[in-house]
């Protein structure tokens, strides 16, 4: 049986998981800083670092002690070595490097959203080919996996990730940070109404969300101008509405092309509740011999349980970082 201890550090989670056989949570601590980047709006890098310093050490202890293991009884250790903050994923990386070097484990370098791909295998049997739609703070993309750890971005945003869009018009309607599940609890309480502009990027797989979000602060801007009043949670509630078809559009096209056996969510903003919703019908309605997985709440948003997922698959295909691995901000799936 194997056993992976994972760490994440690529924003502002602070996180240690340990995994067995690549399903089995033993344990999973995360340690969030969202309160204190709240305060700021978003998340300032050079803080963000410093608190994964301050909290590293902690996080790895308290998840070795909760899952009652010591670190020798591990056979890898697997760590976030991008995308990400560079200060945010060096933190961690060292920390693997150093748990890697002084217990003489193999260290497994891993892909952030390879993590968010592979927290679907926490709850199904992964089959291929399969197409994820990942959906996050950094990243909107379609990735095809042909097999098993074989990645194929087909369809990627030529500005904004969609999870930056909902943060950024969370902060236009005054919703704390991040925005996106206040634009989901806030959409629930309105229609939409209101229509906002839907940009078609020339190539037909890709994503874009910039023009929406513009839309969003000129309608407003547009209200002031006219002395006309709007209510928030139907602007919530188109600009949610509206975010999703784009997505949608692009994923019915992509599973059209591609005819993968499974669709699976990934990401951060795949814990919206319309977004789960309109790809379960989508998928019932018009392609009935995919299957449809959707990844609990607690496996969206970034953990180190994920890493551990894909940190024992990587491993087992032999990927494996030296004393020069280090972090990288713009690593490639
Ligand atoms: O995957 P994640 O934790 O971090 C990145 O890798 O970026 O994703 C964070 C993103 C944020 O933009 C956050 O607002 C969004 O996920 N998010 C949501 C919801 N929950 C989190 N967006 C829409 N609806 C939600 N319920
Ligand atoms: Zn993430």
């Amino acid at each position: 049986m194997t056993k992976i201890l994972a760490i994440e550090s690529s924003c502002d989670e602070t996180a240690a998981a340990v995994i067995e056989d690549g399903k089995k949570i033993l344990s999973n601590v995360v340690a969030t800083q969202i309160d204190v980047h709240k305060k700021f709006g978003g998340v300032i890098p050079e803080v963000a670092s410093r608190i994964h310093v301050e909290n590293i050490s902690m996080v790895i202890a308290e998840c070795m002690e909760k899952a009652g293991l010591g670190i020798e009884e591990m056979d890898a250790i697997a760590v976030t070595q991008g995308p990400g903050l560079i200060g945010s994923l060096h933190v961690g990386v060292q920390a693997a490097k150093t748990l890697a070097w002084a217990f003489n484990k193999p260290l497994v370098p891993v892909h952030h959203i390879a993590g968010h791909i592979y927290a679907n295998r926490l709850i199904a049997d992964l089959k291929f080919p399969l197409m994820a739609l990942v959906v996050s703070g950094g990243h909107t993309e379609l990735v095809y996996m042909k097999d098993e750890w074989s990645f194929e971005v087909i369809g990627t945003t030529q500005d904004d990730a969609i999870g930056e869009a909902f943060d950024k018009v969370g902060r236009i309607l005054g919703l704390p940070y991040p925005g996106g599940v206040y634009i989901d609890k806030l959409s629930k309480e309105g229609k939409n109404i209101y229509k906002l502009p839907k940009p078609h990027p020339e190539k037909e797989l890709d994503f874009s969300f910039s023009g929406l979000k513009s839309g969003v602060l000129q309608f407003i801007k547009r209200c002031e101008r006219n002395n006309e009043t709007f209510e928030p949670a139907d602007l919530a509630c188109s600009f949610q509405e509206t975010a999703i078809a784009c997505l949608l559009e692009r994923a019915e096209k992509a599973m059209k092309q591609m005819q993968p056996k499974m669709i699976v969510l990934a990401g951060g903003v795949a814990a919206n509740s319309c977004l789960r919703q309109r790809i379960s019908e989508l998928v019932s309605e018009k392609f009935p011999q995919i299957e449809c997985i959707i990844p609990p709440l607690s496996c969206c948003t970034d953990n180190a349980a994920m890493i551990g997922v894909a940190g024992t698959i990587a491993y087992e295909h032999g990927v494996r970082g030296d004393a020069s691995c280090t972090a990288d901000p713009a690593f490639e799936l």
